[in-house]
């Protein structure tokens, strides 16, 4: 009894993490980095209930600007309706949005084509996957407790895609290989790495001078993608000289500790621990990533110097010296 109560608990924790929605503002920090990548495109946003998703917002009104051909929205009937989703419609319904017909440059109802789902608008249901067939490019903020799922999903149908994850899914097992192998990368990323979310259910736990009203704030949000983008050929500028005492060699690993990605040596070139943050500033270009503890299979899953364990890190080498 009193585990099925906390199983339940637990359920509806994640229910609550997944309905955080994506503010206007964040959506068009990122996407104006994209704007050449839609034209004459199909968008698909597949977890994004359009009334109240700034995605659905965002590529109606401007449609026209990026020259879009067609906007899917699919809307998810909520499981948990009554404790979180604002969704009280009985079905799932998916709309499509060919652009403006009478010239006001607005989506005005008339325009917008509501056709109705017969399953739930689970992204993983056969008519979704229909949908997803036709799409391009796939933009929205998913699920987080969904997030491997949804990756592998975009993966196996070979589609382009920016969508919001945490940066903790960097590590996970199956995300990792395709950070590796260059097939996902990070996008620009929220402000100050932190995402206000509109989310009225939840406790937030911002400091006083960063909490918004009706917000959660989410720090390690980032944007995740594998459209081109200028930031993946920018070299990071590197200024430090390599020194054995500065940059010690880890006690279970052949490759040295460098705690701080602004510090990676500018003249070593062996391969080198680095935080996960260095992700962000990732020019395959400039560095090869070599693996992470888990699958290079590091001894005790961390590299330890000196008998002290160090945080996850990625190993990476210069492809330049
Ligand atoms: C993190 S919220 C983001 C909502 C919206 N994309 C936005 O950014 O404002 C994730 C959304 O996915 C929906 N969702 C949860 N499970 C889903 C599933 N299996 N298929 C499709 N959507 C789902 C939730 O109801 C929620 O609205």
């Amino acid at each position: 009894m009193a585990k099925s109560l906390n199983n339940n608990l637990q359920k509806a924790k994640a229910g609550k993490k997944d309905e955080f929605y994506t503010q206007l503002s964040d959506i068009e920090r990122e996407l104006r980095h994209y704007r050449e990548h839609f034209k004459n495109k199909v968008v698909y946003c597949n977890c994004d209930d359009p009334r109240v998703s700034n995605f659905f917002h965002y590529f109606s009104y401007n449609f026209e600007r990026l020259g879009l051909k067609k906007l899917i929205t699919t809307c998810y009937k909520n499981q948990n309706m009554d404790l979180f989703s604002q969704n009280d419609s009985e079905q799932a319904i998916y709309l499509e949005y060919t652009g403006d017909k009478n010239q006001n440059n607005v989506p005005d109802p008339a325009e917008i084509g509501i056709h109705y789902l017969k399953g739930d608008g689970d992204f993983r249901s056969k008519e979704c996957i229909e949908l997803l067939k036709q799409a391009d490019i796939v933009v929205t903020n998913p699920p987080f407790s969904l997030f491997r799922e949804y990756v592998a999903q975009l993966v196996e149908y070979d589609k382009k895609f920016i969508i919001v994850g945490h940066q903790n899914a960097i590590t996970y097992k199956e995300i990792f290989p395709l950070i590796r192998d260059n097939k996902i990368w990070l996008g620009y990323g929220f402000k100050g790495g932190a995402g206000h979310f509109i989310n009225e259910h939840y406790e937030n736990y911002a400091t006083a001078t960063d909490r918004k009203e009706g917000m959660i704030r989410v720090s390690g949000v980032h944007w995740f993608t594998n459209l081109e983008i200028n930031k993946r050929h920018e070299d990071l500028i590197l200024y430090k000289k390599y020194t054995p005492e500065e940059y010690p060699t880890y006690d279970n690993y052949d490759a040295i500790e460098v705690s701080k990605t602004n510090e990676i040596p500018m003249d070593y070139s062996g391969v080198m621990g680095v935080p996960i943050t260095f992700l962000d500033k990732y020019n395959p270009d400039q560095f090869e990533i070599i693996g992470n503890e888990y699958d290079l299979n590091i001894d005790k899953g961390r590299g330890y110097v000196n008998g002290k364990r160090m945080y996850s890190r990625v190993f990476i080498k210069n492809n330049k010296i």
